[in-house]
């Protein structure tokens, strides 16, 4: 959520950089962006509202100064939280007297008594960010120390989650910090590189060097890191990234989402290539805990419980399940014999992260289930398992959901100590897929998405293990098509939601050919004979059926090929209603807020 760049090296396109930089990072917030430069003993800021994938650096307006050369840059693409969409909300800020900049990711939560603070000592405010205090903060405190000191002494005083970068007109440095916001250093020749995300900087380098909480990096023509608290240097490994560069570019497809969708011919196969005595440990971690709860927010919740149905249903286990939002509640049943697992593509998500910080500071162990190496998640956990499914920036999760769920389809194997026949099961589920996805089976599901586009709502029901797919499948439609989508488990509909059923609405319904079956059927038909529009994903045709989607029969991993096509149907949505699937309105990839 919100990107952020930054270049400090010997080039002097440095604002060049930092506008392709941030055009790679715009899945993270796209109302507006800016950039501020380092040129002739000024700090100048640009800032436009809209996307930043519309700027031309080649053609900028006339009041754009971005062409100028400097070495030092740093830039913002904002997903709004305080203030407006304006160009004065626009990341960076001024401090009063121009000397100071700075991009912020996070919510800063005294930010009303600190701007109060700062009017009374006469600084002026210019947009209704939160953000702003900070750089008025430096500017304050640099009356008395120097640019490192300012920042730091700022810093005490903030209370939230923040990434930070800071420029300054007299000094040649870049100076960054984070506490709960992503914040990485690339390292390359002689050169460097601050970005929210890796993939920003990979096309320069792949060595990187992490920020943790309550660190500052300072960067000139060397890079110093610093623990904030006790002033003391650290010492920082740099990290090699073995992700590459094509893997984190469209290529020849038009659309990120798609290119992921299409990407999940590989992803399970990778997802399962991890290491058995791993797996197996982690299998038996589970089953020693006094209560395993594993929680994730958005699509990767919907895994979570996902993940319920699989222990239950392979290795005869309960497991509980839980937003990361709501895992605070739930906090006094955890103990230090529990065990938290945490879904997550980013492993930056505010609301599961703060659930783990709950949950480690009871003494309980803490797994983390993430597609980035490195990311807060990461480092906070005693175990890590990574889903292998490279970069993801399409902002609806497609093949991290899957390679997810693979991984929690393992684990629930090797806890009913099947682990071989776990992989079995996995690596005949992405052949399946790979058969699936083929360009005849994108052109029935085309064929679909005419049919229904226009439509004000629709449905989708599954029972048992496809339930949480059905939630899932929702939040693929709404999100990308922006058609009112709902999912029910199917024995709910005669309950309550059945109301909504009448002529013509789509309801989907996802069928795999187990215990659950005839029963999902029976709720299609229920829906079907009050005029609904019956489309079903199933191995099998049915006479309830208006549309039928084939899916291959994957047995326990059915759920893993069933989201499939529902990803497919939404891209499609997106494309026919004109909306762009990269980049669903209000939302942005990786939610660092709470
Ligand atoms: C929906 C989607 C979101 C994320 C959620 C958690 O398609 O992508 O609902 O699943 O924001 O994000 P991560 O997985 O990064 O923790």
């Amino acid at each position: 959520m919100c990107g952020i760049f930054a270049y400090k090296g010997p080039k002097t396109n440095a604002s060049e950089l930092v506008i392709k930089g941030l055009k790679k990072l715009e899945y993270r917030g796209y109302d507006s962006w800016g950039v501020a430069s380092k040129c002739d003993g000024e700090v100048s800021i640009y800032k436009e509202i809209g996307k930043i994938s519309d700027f031309d650096f080649d053609n900028p307006p006339p009041e754009c100064d971005l062409k100028r050369e400097c070495s030092l840059a740093m830039g913002h693409s904002r997903w709004a939280t305080h203030g407006g969409v304006t160009v004065e909300n626009a990341h960076p800020h001024y401090s009063t007297d121009k000397s100071i900049a700075i991009v912020h990711n996070g919510i800063i939560e005294n930010y009303i008594e600190l701007r109060n603070e700062l009017k009374e000592k006469g600084y002026k405010f210019e947009s209704e960010t939160d953000t702003e205090v900070i750089a008025q903060l430096i500017q304050e405190y640099k009356k008395d120390n120097d640019i490192v000191e300012s920042v730091k002494k700022a810093i005490e005083r903030l209370e939230g989650r923040y990434a930070i970068l800071v420029m300054c007109a007299d000094e040649d440095k870049l100076i960054a910090a984070r506490r709960g916001s992503p914040l990485i250093v690339g390292k390359g020749e002689d050169e460097f590189f601050v970005a929210s995300d890796i993939p920003a900087f990979l096309e320069y380098t792949r060595n990187v060097m992490y920020l943790d909480d309550d660190q500052m990096v300072v960067i000139n023509d060397k890079v110093e890191f610093f623990d904030i608290k006790s002033g003391d240097k650290i010492d920082k490994r740099v990290v090699e990234i073995d992700w590459d560069v094509e893997s984190a570019e469209k290529g020849d497809f038009p659309h990120f989402m798609i290119k992921e969708i299409s990407e999940q011919k590989d992803t399970i196969a990778r997802a399962i290539n991890q290491d058995d005595e791993m797996i197996m440990k982690i299998a038996e971690e589970i089953k020693s805990a006094y209560g395993t709860y594993i929680i994730g927010c958005g699509t990767a919740g919907k895994v979570a419980l996902a993940g319920s149905y699989l222990f239950s249903k392979v290795a005869e286990r309960h497991v509980n399940t839980t937003f990361g939002s709501e895992f605070p509640s739930m906090q006094n049943f955890i103990t230090d014999k529990s065990l938290v697992i945490a879904i997550s593509q980013s492993g930056e998500t505010a609301d599961t992260m703060e659930a783990l910080e709950i949950a480690k500071k009871k003494g309980a162990k803490v797994l983390s289930i993430i597609n980035v190496e490195g990311s807060s998640m990461d480092r906070i956990s005693d175990y890590s398992i990574y889903i292998k499914a490279g970069p993801e920036k399409a902002v609806a999760s497609t093949k991290a959901t899957t390679a997810q769920m693979a991984i929690l389809t393992l684990l629930a194997y090797a806890c009913a100590d099947k682990l071989d026949e776990g992989k079995i099961l996995l690596v005949d589920t992405a052949s399946k897929i790979n058969d699936m996805l083929n360009p005849r089976y994108e052109e029935h599901i085309l064929k679909l998405a005419k049919q229904i586009k226009d439509h004000e709502s629709m449905y989708v029901i599954g029972k048992g293990m496809n339930y949480p797919m059905a939630l899932e499948a929702a939040i693929k439609l709404q999100e990308v098509s922006y058609i009112h989508a709902e999912g029910f488990a199917g024995g709910e509909l005669k309950h309550g939601p059945i109301a909504l059923i009448h002529d013509g609405v789509p309801c989907i319904a996802l069928v795999s050919n187990d215990e659950t079956k005839h029963e999902i059927i029976s709720n299609a038909i229920e829906v079907g004979s009050r005029g609904g529009y019956i489309i079903g994903v199933s191995p099998d045709n049915h006479e309830v059926f208006d549309y039928w989607i084939k899916v291959p029969d994957g047995g326990n991993a059915s759920p893993i090929i069933n989201i499939i096509p529902v990803q497919l149907l939404a891209y499609q949505l997106a494309l026919l209603r004109e909306n762009n699937p990269d980049m669903p309105r209000n939302l942005a990839k990786s939610v660092t807020v709470k």
